[in-house]
Order: C-alpha cells, then structure tokens, then sequence
C-alpha cells in the first residue's frame, strides 16, 4: 500500500512544491496585528488543501474569546477504519517576522528555489514541514486509502505562545483523542542523518518595564539627577544571569531532572564539532553558557535566559538627547524537566521586585509560556519512525532534544496522555527565525515519504 502511495508522491512531487511556495506568498505573521488577514487565509489555504486530500469535517475552529484576538486553528479528520490506530497529526501556518528584511538575499514572502532550497519565511518552520503531511494524506489517499483513522490539528498561534490550542486542548481534549500524534517540526542532527526529537524545552516570555522620571526629559538639564530606566533596566539584566551563564535567580535552578548517563553517552557519540558550530552556525568569536556543560546540553538539557529586544527610548538615525520616562526588555527563559512556568515565573517576579535600582519601578509581565517535556524513546510509534526513516534514509535513527519549544506537545503528552512522535526534517543551518530561512527540498519529498511509511507501519 505505502509504495503507490510513495509513487504517487514522487510523480507530483513537482506540484507539491508549487503548493507550498502559494502557501508561503501568503505573510501569516501572527505576532503582528496588521497580518491578521493574512493568517486567516493561510488557515483557509490549509483547509482547503486538507479537503482536496480527502479529508473529512474539515474546518476553521475559532480561538477569540471576549478578552483576545486569536487565530483560528484548521480541523480535519478521516476516521472510516474502526479497530485501527488514531494518529493525531500537528503543525502549524503561522510564522516568525521576517525583519530585518535587507538581510534576505530573495524577498520573504517571495518563494525562490537556489541550489536545492526553498527559501522562504515558514519554509521550514513550520509551512513546509505541515505541507509534508498534507501531502502524505494525498498521497495514500491517492495510493489505496489511509491505512489509519487520522485527525489533524493545525494551529496558527505556535509562535505566539499557542494559547488558543492549548484552551482548545483543555475545553474539547476529546475532539483531539487519539493512539499517538506525529509532529513535523524540529530538526534533523545533521544532513542525512535520521533524527527523532524527544524533548523540548519550555519557555516563559516576558517583558521587563522600567519606569522612572513622569515624561521624557532634557538629558543634559536633567542628566546626573533623574533616574535612567535603559540604565536601571541594563543593571537589572547583568543581574539575571552572570558573565559564565548562571541564572542568578533564587531557586531557579531547583529540581531539574538531568539527563540519564545513557542519554548524555548517546549524545556525546552524535557527529558535533563545536568549532564548526561556532564557525558556521552561530559565527561568533566565542561560544557562551554554563562551565562543566557541552553545547549539546547546555542548548538542550539546561535553563537559560535571553534577552530579545529593548523597545522604548530614541532609536531614530542620529542623535536625540533625551531621558527616556520608560523602557521595556523583552526576556525569556528557556525551561528544562523538572522546573515550571508558574514557579519559574514567581521567582522571577520576587527577584525583578529585590533588585530594582532606586528612583524607578519596575514590572514583569508574562506574555507567554510552555512547558518542557520528554517523550518515550520506546514505543511502538517511535519503532515505526525508526523504521520509516530506517527505508528512507537507510541509516539508524539518532535521538535528539530541542532547545527550542512548541507549548503544545506537553499539553498532548500531560492532558490527553497521547504518545508524541516528533519526526521533523529541518537541518541546522535552515536559518528558522532568522533572514534566509529555507528548506531542503530533498528532505522536504524524504519527509513525505518518511511519513507515509510511518502511518502505514502503524495502520499495520
Ligand atoms: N519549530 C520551533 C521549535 C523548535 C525548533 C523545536 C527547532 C526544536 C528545534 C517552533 O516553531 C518555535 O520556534 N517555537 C517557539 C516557541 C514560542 C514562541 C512559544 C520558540 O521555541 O521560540
Ligand atoms: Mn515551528
Ligand atoms: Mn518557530
């Protein structure tokens, strides 16, 4: 069954990408206002897409409540198989800004194809990876027919905190009832090398405000006696973390569950040159963080603190000489097992309260946040990727975590108790976040295919 499907997908392999590059015109920035029409076209275009798979009771789910603005998510289902395994599949349209824009060699929201890469905002992350498995649903709908029950969820808040899935699993966690749940969204070791993601770390986002003087000021009459709330705010920065990457935070480091001496010796055996990473993925003088921690832990087995913006002030070309009456730091923190959101949150609020620089105030507010989460490394669905990735690739299957975060898979491991495969295609230098995002295209028809094998060893 799986290989006409497999066929199927390679004889429209072509027009596949053709889809995904109309998906990527569309700009689903769904952290910024003014794109809101965007994203919802996007949840359309993906519905659409769903219902020409062959999908069933396919449909926008709303996520805006009274007090929130939110963007819809995208259902589907097809479930004609009684006594076959259920697999939820996830992912989502929305994407990251695509500023600063003079960074990127072709526009954007302009798909273009170089060398065997799409590039594109959402080109990996998460549009192309989503469009995967669209295409595998086509593809064996097109090849025989599922050989599972299957619903999809896709979602249009993940790079916004995920707020409205995350209701929508706490309100109607039925509607999402399934075997196990297949997410395309992290990244694979290294180029050719099979890659299962098995832990992800939380986050919280927060701003930091800093007020000092009523208004702004005259910097010259006023310097030297009104309070500097960039100043204050800087000051408190140096405190939350020390030159060597410790989090100074009281407790902060509290209960943290190491990783297992077995999952320490397997990532030290993965293929990682720490100066080629420094040379060509970060492409800094020096790397940073905790002594006594290689990268590979530091990145995803252990807490840390960024900051990502500092809005306020004057930041016009030229020179302006004023006291700013305000300033704001966007700061995150990235969470590993065993610490929470809440408590890690209270003890940033105690700490931002103890360390406030006289002559001004300061405010945390949280603007988001996920929890970490492990998964099995053991079970029958991870067997059935292995092997699925086993086909495609004809190599053994490396285990990974993420450093990164997708707040829902911890809500369909903790809430609904669904097993998460995480099989994703990206590589390291696909540039998620960051100017010239692309996606390799070979990985791009590797992954539907690696997919289609995976659903058809579990309908097995
Ligand atoms: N797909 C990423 C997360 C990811 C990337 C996991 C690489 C593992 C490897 C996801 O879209 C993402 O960027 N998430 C945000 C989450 C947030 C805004 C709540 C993140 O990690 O910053
Ligand atoms: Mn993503
Ligand atoms: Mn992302």
């Amino acid at each position: 069954m799986s290989e006409a499907a497999v066929g199927y997908a390679r004889a429209n392999g072509a027009r596949f990408v053709d889809e995904l590059k109309a998906l990527l015109r569309i700009p689903s920035v769904s952290t910024a206002p003014e794109h809101a029409g965007d994203v919802r076209r996007a949840a359309e275009f993906v519905a659409e897409g769903l219902r020409r798979a062959g999908m069933e009771e396919v449909r926008l789910i709303e996520t805006s409540t009274a007090t929130r603005q939110g963007h819809p998510l995208v259902y589907a289902e097809w479930r004609k198989l009684p006594g076959r395994p259920t697999v939820l599949l996830y992912g989502h349209y929305d994407v990251q800004p695509a500023e600063p824009l003079e960074e990127w060699t072709s526009p954007p929201f302009e798909p273009e194809e170089r060398e065997g890469n799409l590039y594109a905002r959402g080109a990996v992350d998460d549009k192309g990876q989503m469009w995967m498995h669209v295409k595998a649903l086509e593809s064996l709908m097109q090849g025989g027919g599922l050989p599972v029950n299957v619903r999809a969820i896709v979602e249009g808040e993940e790079e916004v905190g995920g707020e409205g899935i995350a209701a929508f699993v706490r309100e109607h966690g039925e509607q999402l009832k399934a075997d196990c749940a297949l997410v395309s969204d992290t990244e694979m070791f290294a180029p050719e090398l099979p890659t299962l993601c098995v832990g992800l770390r939380g986050m919280i986002y927060t701003e930091l405000e800093v007020r000092g003087a009523a208004t702004d000021l005259h910097s010259g009459m006023y310097g030297g006696a009104a309070p500097n709330p960039f100043v204050a705010l800087a000051q408190m920065i140096a405190k939350l973390k020390t030159e060597d990457g410790r989090v100074q935070i009281p407790g902060f480091y509290d209960g943290i569950e190491p990783p297992t001496e077995a999952e320490l010796a397997a990532w030290r055996s993965l293929p990682f040159d720490e100066e080629a990473y420094r040379a060509h993925e970060v492409g800094s003088p020096a790397l940073t963080g905790e002594a006594g921690y290689s990268v590979l832990e530091r990145t995803w087995a252990r807490p840390t603190m960024d900051v990502h913006g500092m809005p306020g002030g004057f930041i016009g070309p030229g020179a302006k000489t004023v006291i700013p009456a305000r300033a704001v730091a966007k700061i995150s923190f990235r969470l590993v097992p065993g610490m929470t959101a809440a408590a890690t949150f209270a003890r940033y609020k105690a700490f931002v309260a103890a360390i406030v620089p006289p002559g001004v105030t300061a405010e945390a507010r949280l603007i988001h946040s996920g929890e970490p989460i492990v998964v099995s490394t053991d079970d029958a669905y991870v067997r059935a990727a292995q092997a699925a990735l086993a086909e495609v690739f004809g190599k053994e299957t490396v285990f990974v975590r993420g450093g990164g975060s997708i707040p829902v898979v911890g809500d369909f491991v903790r809430e609904l108790g669904v097993p998460t495969v995480m099989m994703g295609f990206g590589l390291p230098d696909d540039n998620l976040h960051a100017p010239n995002e692309k996606f390799c295209l070979a990985n791009f028809h590797r992954g539907i295919e690696a997919i289609v094998r995976f659903l058809a060893k579990v309908g097995a």
